[in-house]
């Protein structure tokens, strides 16, 4: 099997992700995490991915396609995107090429987005691909704690040394606030704890993950806390810098906040900028 160019384990491709994936070989990733553009015109540092549904669908399939052609049989590929391009790109082409796909959903609180004749989208959809009924999977590394911890029968499973249950099919966790200790000044970010979920779900130590898009890093934070090695892409050169600095430093630095925690009087005139960004990560 040929192996991944070593000089892009670990690193951040500043450009395309498609232009990433050309590079890699065959079934060589153990895991694919895609957290794209969604294509409901959020801006990014200033910048703009949105374009028509059809034509944002063929590059979804796209990436899709390639991604498949780089995964390991026995491993695992996770798509988060609203629902509605997500159900387009399960039945225009992952049905048809997976060995099974699973619709998971994200539910979060959210104050925002709320229209007078239709209920609020609080939710994400998050397609788990399979190319194999062998995939790697540990439910140990995500067992939630037995809800009857009494009952008997769980009492024999715990005193077979079972930790606990699968996680359902959906899950809650809290949007990533402005507050927050991970928040930095990207549109969007994934709360940590949920990619820490999916990532431990199935990889181990060493394994090789491939984070489409490196955006704010802290898919790629949890990935080098965890052991895992990773490859990503990131387009814009602000996102990369930040990326880089923060895996290098371990920390966010307080130019790369949305919310400063001591603002310099030097950097005042920057403030404007970073909350005119703010508002780029409005939800739908
Ligand atoms: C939804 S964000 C990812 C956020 C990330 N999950 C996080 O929690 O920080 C999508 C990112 O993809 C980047 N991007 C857009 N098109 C890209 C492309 N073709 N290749 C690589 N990066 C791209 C954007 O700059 C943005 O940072």
């Amino acid at each position: 099997m040929t192996a991944i160019p070593e000089h892009l384990i670990n690193t951040v491709y500043l450009g395309d992700v498609m232009e990433l994936m050309r590079q890699l070989p065959d079934r060589s990733v153990d895991m694919v995490f895609s957290d794209p553009d969604y294509n409901v015109g959020v801006r990014y540092n200033g910048k703009s991915y949105t374009r028509s549904f059809e034509e944002y669908i063929e590059w979804y399939i796209e990436l899709a396609r390639e991604s498949l052609r780089i995964l390991k049989d026995d491993g695992n590929m996770f798509f988060i995107n609203y629902p509605k391009q997500n159900a387009y790109l399960r039945v225009r082409f992952l049905d048809g090429v997976c060995y099974d796909v699973q619709d998971y959903v994200w539910v979060y609180n959210t104050n925002v987005g709320h229209s007078p004749k239709r209920f609020t989208t609080a939710h994400r959809s998050i397609l788990h691909c399979r190319k194999t009924a062998h995939n790697k999977f540990f439910k140990e590394q995500v067992a939630q704690p037995y809800q009857n911890p009494t009952d008997r029968r769980i009492r024999q499973r715990i005193a077979q040394g079972q930790k606990g249950r699968m996680p359902y099919s959906w899950f809650y966790f809290d949007l990533v606030k402005n507050v927050s200790r991970e928040k930095t000044f990207h549109a969007c970010q994934i709360p940590q704890k949920l990619s820490e979920m999916l990532i431990l779900s199935c990889t181990q130590p060493g394994d090789v993950v491939l984070v489409h898009f490196g955006g704010s890093g802290a898919e790629l934070e949890v990935c080098q806390r965890l052991g895992r090695r990773f490859l990503a892409a990131e387009i814009d050169p602000k996102y990369h810098e930040m990326i880089l600095n923060r895996l290098r430093t371990g920390a966010i630095r307080d130019e790369y906040r949305l919310i400063r925690r001591m603002v310099r009087p030097e950097d005042l005139a920057l403030q404007p900028t970073l909350w005119s960004e703010s508002a780029d990560g409005v939800g739908v």
